[in-house]
């Protein structure tokens, strides 16, 4: 029987100093800020714009919205994304993704100043995971309270990208060392799959990617001690799939007809053979919200101690 990784735990945890962080930045009379674009009627983009402006809201971060229709073009959104830069309200700027598809979303990410590219998608910030340079945030071992509470973690370094960062929040705050292990993941987007993959051999751990072209999922999946999933295909992971005591990662997130919310996983038969598992909802969704304010405060405090070092302690 698989103990549950509960996101909420974890995600309340990080809100808490959050939440302090904001009340000692509003002393200095310093408001954080959030921009959220979005463009079109995604189900799920939805889902997550509700979630993260309610989060915002008992954080005490101003959320800006900003809602363009399934025919905005490419000219538009960069417009948006221009003003957002400059905007010295907002701290950090999440582009809800699936873009229309005739959008070119690379341009419009890498359009983001690095500085307020608070998911870490733009290439810049890309580049310096693939580089090592903003990893020494997931190298010390589950202990990211006293790397930020050094001012390590203000140092301007980049942000890693919300949801693959929670991931190993998640893994590591439930007790599990990577090192050594066999991560398999499912899913190779920039947004999660490719840069989880980083982190994890940042990790040190052997990593094994797969995709749609991969032949025989399910050999992949049984030699996991870790297997992370983010396809959005729901049941595809089943309890046949997984090694007996692995930890695995529901990342996937599928809208129901009835507006429920389900996995990847088949919780039920995986559930029986695993050591941990996340929920679908409750797992990695929160954490990501979670760090996606976290970020957003550094972001806050970067600038802020970039203009005025002595009121940072
Ligand atoms: N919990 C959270 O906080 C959070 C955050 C972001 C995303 N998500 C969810 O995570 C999922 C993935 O998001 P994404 O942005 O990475 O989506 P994406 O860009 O559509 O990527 C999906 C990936 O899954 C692979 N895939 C799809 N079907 C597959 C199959 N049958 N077998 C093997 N691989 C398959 C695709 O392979 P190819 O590259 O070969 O096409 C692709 O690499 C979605 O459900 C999304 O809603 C959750």
């Amino acid at each position: 029987m698989s103990q549950i990784m509960d996101g909420r735990k974890l995600s309340d945890q990080i809100k808490e100093k959050v939440k302090k962080d904001i009340e000692d930045l509003k002393e200095h009379g310093i408001d954080v800020g959030l921009g959220l674009l979005m463009a079109g009627e995604n189900l799920a983009s939805k889902e997550y714009l509700y979630a993260t402006i309610q989060a915002c809201k008992k954080a005490g971060i101003a959320s800006h919205q900003f809602k363009l229709s399934d025919s905005a073009s490419a000219n538009e959104i960069l417009n948006v994304v221009h003003s957002i830069n400059r905007d010295e309200r907002i701290n950090g700027l999440l582009v809800l993704l699936p873009l229309p598809r005739r959008i070119n979303t690379r341009r419009v990410v890498n359009e983001i100043a690095p500085e307020k590219d608070i998911d870490g998608l733009g290439s810049l910030s890309i580049g310096r995971l693939a580089a090592d340079e903003s990893t020494f945030q997931i190298f010390k071992q589950g202990d990211y309270e006293s790397l930020y509470r050094s001012g390590t973690m203000t140092a301007v370094s980049g942000f890693l990208p919300c949801t693959p960062f929670g991931v190993i929040r998640l893994i590591e705050y439930y007790g599990v060392n990577i090192k050594g292990k066999h991560a398999v993941i499912i899913g190779k987007s920039l947004a999660v799959g490719k840069p989880l993959s980083l982190m994890l051999l940042a990790k040190e751990a052997t990593v094994t990617v797969c995709h749609r072209e991969t032949k025989d999922l399910g050999y992949f999946t049984r030699q996991a001690d870790i297997l992370c999933t983010a396809t959005g295909m729901k049941g595809l992971i089943r309890g046949d799939m997984v090694k007996e005591g692995a930890v695995i990662v529901d990342i996937g997130i599928n809208v129901l007809q009835d507006g429920s919310i389900a996995g990847d996983v088949d919780f039920e038969s995986v559930e029986k053979k695993s050591s941990f598992l996340t929920p679908v909802p409750g797992g990695v969704g929160p954490v990501t919200i979670a760090i996606l304010l976290e970020n957003t405060v550094r972001s806050a405090q970067n600038n802020q101690f970039l203009k005025h070092p002595l009121i940072i302690g």
